[in-house]
């Protein structure tokens, strides 16, 4: 077997993130700005290309692929690549094979989802008030997400909520979040807006929310034993007494997590970005492309790991502003 992939931290990477397409179907407003420009077509890696890419990385060690966007379930037979990828799964090295999605294509792709081996599904939704649905997500249609959560779990998917936490937007709504996803069953974690992509520094100020003040407000209705829950991401859980339920915290500026960090980026034109929150990045393409076999596109691997950074540097602060943010869009990487 091929020597695992090692970074100069000592980290080994087991976690790739890949990034089928950059374009989506909302436009969230922590995310996207109301005017993006996508990729053209013709920079963008067929599925076959993305399927051989995701291979190596399977052959290099990786245990854990989770296909994100802009909004995965919008590219074009998507199912091909799940059920291409879901042959590494059972023996083949891969240990789980998973997706995170606005949920709006779920009625149509649950069962088939299921089939190609996805057992665990993260679904992003900060509220469950429609109205602020749709100023979160400018063109989300609130229904649609719901229709899709239904047929997830009757498809039999483990639903994961995922909720950015934002002032003024969402924070009256935790508690009823917590209760929500109790009653449904879904794990819920909450997430620290992040620095990426030029939204207007003065918005992101606004909406950042730390989770030790979310943790503090939940806390008055809620009691969170500590658990031992891991998924190979950065969340940390908690079990929720009342609701049976499990709570997950990302807290990249309060806490941050990039010491036990297993995962790189594969965008949808080849580039692997290194950590979320630099600049740091390898074309895969060009290798892929140069030949039919993998050695070329391994060595490409193996040396862009070798740099992989100690981590991001963001900060949202009143006093200090905004620093370490990323130029690029966090629907560049789907997060
Ligand atoms: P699980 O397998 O359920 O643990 O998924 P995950 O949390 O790794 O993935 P998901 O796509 O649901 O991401 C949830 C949030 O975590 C998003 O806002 C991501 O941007 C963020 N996130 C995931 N990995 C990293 C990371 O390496 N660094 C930082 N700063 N944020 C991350
Ligand atoms: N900060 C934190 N999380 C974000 N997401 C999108 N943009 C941001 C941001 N700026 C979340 C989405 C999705 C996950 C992949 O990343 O809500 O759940
Ligand atoms: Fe890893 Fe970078 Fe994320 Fe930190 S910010 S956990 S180093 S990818």
């Amino acid at each position: 077997p091929a020597a695992p992939l090692i970074d100069p931290f000592a980290r080994a990477i087991t976690y790739l993130r890949v990034s089928v397409t950059d374009r989506c179907d909302f436009r969230c407003a922590y995310c996207m700005s109301e005017d993006m420009t996508f990729l053209p077509k013709a920079e963008i890696l067929s599925l076959e290309e993305l399927d051989r890419l995701c291979s190596s990385f399977v052959r290099l060690g990786v245990r854990k692929l989770r296909i994100t966007g802009g909004e995965p379930l919008v590219r074009r037979d998507i199912m091909w690549l799940f059920d291409r990828l879901g042959r590494h799964l059972d023996g083949g090295g891969l240990e789980e094979l998973t997706l995170t999605t606005n949920g709006s294509q779920l009625s149509r792709y649950a069962d088939q989802l299921y089939k190609a081996g996805v057992r665990r599904i993260n679904v992003s939704l900060d509220t469950l008030d429609p109205d602020k649905f749709k100023t979160i997500t400018r063109w989300g249609k609130f229904d649609k997400v719901m229709q899709g959560l239904e047929a997830a779990k009757q498809a039999g998917l483990q639903v994961k909520i995922n909720a950015v936490a934002l002032k003024g937007v969402n924070d009256e709504e935790i508690h009823e979040l917590v209760a929500w996803c109790g009653r449904e069953g879904f794990d819920l974690t909450f997430i620290e807006v992040m620095p990426m992509g030029d939204i207007g520094p003065e918005l992101r100020l606004d909406q950042y929310w730390p989770l030790t003040e979310v943790r503090r407000e939940l806390a008055t209705r809620w009691t969170l034993d500590e658990s031992s829950h891991r998924t190979g991401g950065p969340a940390r859980y908690f079990s929720c007494r009342e609701t049976g339920g499990r709570i997950g915290f990302i807290t990249p500026l309060t806490h941050n997590f990039c010491e036990s960090c297993n995962r790189v980026r594969l965008t949808c034109t080849g580039t692997l970005f290194m950590c979320l929150g630099q600049e740091d990045a390898a074309d895969l393409r060009a290798p892929l492309r140069a030949s039919e076999a993998d050695e070329a596109v391994e060595q490409a691997i193996r040396e862009a790991i070798s740099r992989k950074p100690k981590g991001h540097d963001f900060i949202i602060d009143r006093e200090q502003g905004t620093h370490g943010v990323a130029a690029r869009h966090m629907s560049t990487t789907g997060g």
